[in-house]
């Protein structure tokens, strides 16, 4: 306690004096002390979610994994930075898993674990703002996943031969700990070591795959900023399709072994993969990762997931969808490299991934997009909601994603099709790898098109009912 005033004292004397040179209004501000960083990131729909006083740059998490048990034991460590004076900071964590081991720049730190997710850190010293920090978490145990009444089942799900994670919007905490927001986004390093037999994929590229004692360890990398709700984890018995894009971009697929309804479409998964991201190019601009892919897997979820480079197909049908991969592959420009500022944003993600279905039908399929508009538009049975705010339980409605394409569309129809495949490629481009939230997507085509669309949006994304055309 005598160190951490002493502490704070000298930084409180700093303060003080760059603040009498900077801002003289400021001086009336108490000294500066090093406090508590906020356990939530302020996201209505979740207020429990992420994290505040500090930015992570990266994951590294180290993880084995026993099908016989279904227990995990890992390393998690994760490089940050503080934003405040940090006295201590929470991260997410949440379930059974046991912690035998925590550090904070190499020294044991104290910690609890409060509320429903919350993992509070005292480190034996304060971490000054704008200070680089590496904190270290080994745990254990049977994940479990999340089952939530309105969003679905979501976290480390168990599956025959393994375990597949999927974490939109609250699952990454299930497994590891998190700054669970969109709005930190950091690289990744996924070390997984499994009994000989099982296969790892992640989201990524791959790094060695080594063999030791009856087991194996396989590596993948994320070097492009990605959302925690984004990542992925699949272990298993897979059957993996390598291949590339045009420009020679890895293009790595996979299909589980105990869907036989799928079984032998390995090529064709992996072909429609690239024919999609390749044609989504030319939409969106240059895909905005190192790898693509895609993994066919035997889940339970009853929904695909836009994982990052790497999407999740839960699918038991006997075909691969491929308006399925558009959609989720569309993601990768809109949900994935700009991920939404806010939960209620969401439809930033699914009205866009909705409309490449659209597209995708007209050019491989023949039917015109004005023909999906005008379906969904006479189909659409709920009106009611706020496609901009659809509300926590609501944030996977098909008010967000069949009006949020209809209100695209609708935009095209208002601003013409040159100036809606020009915002369509520069958007994403503009925005690439950052946080989006609706106000700056309606700012951004205003601008772009020298016009007053609040009207417009307020009708389409703000007001319950169905707009006129
Ligand atoms: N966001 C996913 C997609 O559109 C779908 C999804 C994720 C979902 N979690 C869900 C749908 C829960 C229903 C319920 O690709
Ligand atoms: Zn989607």
């Amino acid at each position: 306690m005598g160190r951490a005033v002493r502490h704070s004292l000298i930084v409180g004397a700093v303060a003080l004096g760059l603040m009498a040179a900077v801002s003289p209004a400021a001086t009336a501000a108490p000294v500066s002390v090093f406090s508590p960083g906020a356990a939530g990131d302020g996201d209505p729909y979740f207020p429990d979610m992420g994290n505040g006083g500090y930015d992570v740059s990266h994951y590294d998490i180290k993880l084995a994994f026993s099908p016989t048990t279904h227990a995990i034991s890992a390393t998690t460590t994760i490089s940050a930075r503080a934003t405040q004076n940090l006295s201590r900071f929470d991260l997410d964590f949440l379930g059974p898993l046991k912690i035998s081991k925590l550090s904070v720049n190499g020294r044991r730190a104290a910690f609890k674990r409060t509320g429903a997710q919350e993992l509070v850190i005292t480190p034996p010293h304060g971490l000054r703002r704008g200070s680089k920090f590496v904190v270290s978490v080994s745990y254990a145990g049977v994940p479990s996943k999340i089952d939530d009444p309105a969003l679905g089942i979501s976290g480390w799900v168990a599956t025959k031969d393994g375990a597949v994670a999927l974490n939109q919007p609250i699952g990454a905490a299930t497994y590891y700990p998190v700054n669970d927001t969109t709005r930190d986004k950091a690289t990744y390093s996924q070390t997984v070591n499994v009994p000989n037999g099982l296969t790892v994929l992640a989201n990524g590229e791959p790094g060695p795959v080594t063999k030791r004692g009856g087991r194996t360890t396989f590596r993948w990398k994320m070097n492009q900023p990605m959302a925690s709700e984004l990542s992925m984890l699949a272990i298993g018995k897979y059957n993996v399709t390598r291949g590339v894009l045009r420009d020679g971009r890895p293009n790595i697929t996979a299909i589980g072994q105990s869907i036989d309804t799928v079984a032998g479409q390995g090529k064709v998964l992996n072909k429609t993969t690239a024919q999609v991201v390749e044609w989504e190019q030319t939409l969106y601009g240059r895909y905005p990762f190192a790898s693509t892919g895609g993994i066919i897997g035997d889940v339970g979820v009853h929904y695909a997931l836009e994982t990052q480079g790497r999407p999740v197909y839960d699918q038991r049908s006997s075909k691969v969808s491929g308006d399925l991969l558009a959609h989720e592959l569309g993601h990768q420009w809109f949900g994935d490299s700009l991920t939404p500022a806010r939960w209620s944003d969401i439809w930033l993600n699914e009205g866009f991934a909705t409309y490449s279905e659209w597209l995708y039908q007209e050019k491989f399929n023949g039917v015109p997009v004005q023909q999906s508009f005008n379906e969904a538009y006479a189909g659409e049975k709920d009106w009611t909601g706020k496609v901009a705010d659809p509300g926590r339980d609501q944030i996977f409605d098909d008010l967000v994603y069949t009006r949020g394409a209809l209100t695209l569309h609708a935009l095209r129809l208002k601003i013409g099709d040159k100036a809606f495949f020009t915002l369509l490629k520069s958007w994403p481009t503009t925005h690439r790898h950052s946080n989006v939230s609706t106000q700056d997507f309606i700012t951004y085509v205003e601008h772009q098109t020298h016009r007053d669309l609040t009207p417009f949006f307020n009708t389409w994304l703000y007001q319950p009912g169905k707009p006129k055309l």
